[in-house]
């Protein structure tokens, strides 16, 4: 069920200034940036290997990226595991009782498709499922 780390997801204020970290620190680039209205973020994929660091800033005071901000400051946001069969999973995750923020898979930044399971089902962390091959990491992006 578990394939491995899809991504790992970076909170920032700064989108800009967030890049030219990673920049100066590893003189990578974003393969790709964009705006996700849905989830209120403008975000970057840094490519680490077969994983990717997602950089995501909140577009906007009221989003939950800013107000997570707000509360911890910037840093380590949420897994990004990736999961063969995310019907099978999520329908598994509800079978054991997991509390989950999407009951349902929905389209994510990249057209992926991702569902989010509760921090307080994650030992604290908050955890994307990322349907194998569909968006960031699917190698067809
Ligand atoms: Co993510």
């Amino acid at each position: 069920m578990l394939e491995k780390i899809n991504h790992v997801g970076i909170a920032v204020s700064d989108l800009d200034a967030a890049i030219d970290h990673y920049r100066t620190r590893f003189g990578v680039e974003p393969e790709s940036r964009e705006r996700v209205d849905t989830d209120g973020v403008e975000e970057a994929l840094i490519r680490a290997g077969q994983s990717y660091i997602q950089l995501i800033a909140p577009t906007g005071p009221d989003t939950t990226v800013a107000r997570f901000i707000e509360r911890n400051g910037e840093g380590l946001h949420h897994i990004g595991y990736e999961v063969d069969d995310i019907d099978a999973t999520l329908a598994h995750f509800k079978a054991v009782g997991a509390r989950l923020i999407d009951a349902e898979p929905r389209i994510g930044g990249g057209g992926a498709t991702v569902a989010f399971v509760h921090p307080k089902d994650g030992l604290g962390t908050l955890i994307e499922l990322v349907a194998a091959g569909s968006g960031h990491g699917g190698g067809d992006r």
